[in-house]
């Protein structure tokens, strides 16, 4: 078995041939994929098959791991695994199934945003013509930030922005999702934050642009319509063609992301009887700088 780091044609993202993640990796395979990962931010393994401890082991590798708030859709028996599906149970949701209909970045909402999230299909929908449905997109923010002209990026330096659950909640809530609870436990747990509305790489050094558009409610500092405009610009600006990439899934596939350099969009095209299931283990981050 060859690792090999295949990059993609866009700004970010790689696949990584030769591995197979049901067998130990010795450290020095896995140091070339925490390289790999931190240099093109999303890797693709493909035809995995691996149960939840496997999956808890290979997260562990990259860091201690967080246990999601949103506990009603937490594994059963393994707290540290979120369920993402549409699946029901009954008429209870068995995982969360709006995870990513904003541009985001997971937990960008808490004071320590995490560092990064492993996601394994096990069920994927598809179309009468047998196409993959439901795509995540992933954007590079610091591409984004490179691309800026210096007088926006001077505009921004300095900056700081307040992000909640309770706005990507409240953007549900007015796109009329009748699905959409945040009990006020949730809210306590997870009162507004303040973080930088650019974010330096802890271990790249690169710059990005952390500002989203689902769980970013605004700019502090400036007035309230010209915050507004200013958070539209740089979220609109983040997720150009040119600077995404769109992942198709395929079940057994794992994809881990960092959350610091990139958002991502969960496109919600399918239904059910359509089912859709995966599992998402999630890092802990340190705070943005
Ligand atoms: C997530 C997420 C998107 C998707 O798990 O953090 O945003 O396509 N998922 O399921
Ligand atoms: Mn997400």
């Amino acid at each position: 078995m060859t690792l090999d780091i295949r990059p993609f044609e866009t700004p970010l993202g790689a696949e990584v041939r030769g591995v197979d993640l049901s067998q130990d990796l010795d450290d020095a395979a896995f140091a070339v994929i925490e390289r790999a990962w931190n240099e093109h931010s999303v890797l693709l393994f493909r035809d995995q098959s691996i149960d939840e401890a496997r999956q808890l082991a290979f997260s562990r590798r990259f860091g201690d791991l967080e246990i999601h708030v949103l506990d009603q859709y937490l594994h059963p028996e393994h707290p540290e695994i979120l369920i993402v599906s549409n699946v029901m149970d009954g008429d209870r949701h068995v995982g969360i199934y709006d995870a990513g209909r904003y541009w985001h970045t997971d937990l960008s909402y808490m004071a320590v945003p995490s560092r990064g999230s492993l996601l394994y299909a096990i069920e994927i929908p598809h179309d009468a013509a047998g196409e993959p449905l439901g795509d995540t997109l992933f954007a590079s923010t610091s591409a984004a930030y490179d691309a800026l002209d210096a007088a926006t990026r001077h505009r921004i330096s300095g900056l700081k922005a307040e992000f909640s659950l309770a706005n990507r909640h409240a953007r549900l809530v007015a796109d009329g999702d009748p699905g959409a609870v945040l009990s006020d436990t949730h809210r306590d747990r997870a009162p507004p934050v303040v973080h930088p509305v650019v974010r330096t790489h802890p271990i790249t050094g690169r710059r990005s642009i952390y500002v989203n558009e689902g769980q970013t409610a605004g700019i502090l500092g400036l007035p309230e319509d010209e915050a507004r405009d200013l958070l539209h610009e740089l979220c609109a600006h983040c997720t150009r063609p040119e600077f995404v990439y769109r992942h198709r899934w395929r079940a057994g596939d794992l994809l881990i992301w960092d959350n610091i350099p990139t958002q991502h969009l969960a496109i919600c095209d399918y239904a059910l009887p359509q089912r859709r299931y995966l599992h998402r283990t999630t890092l802990r981050g340190t705070p943005p700088q």
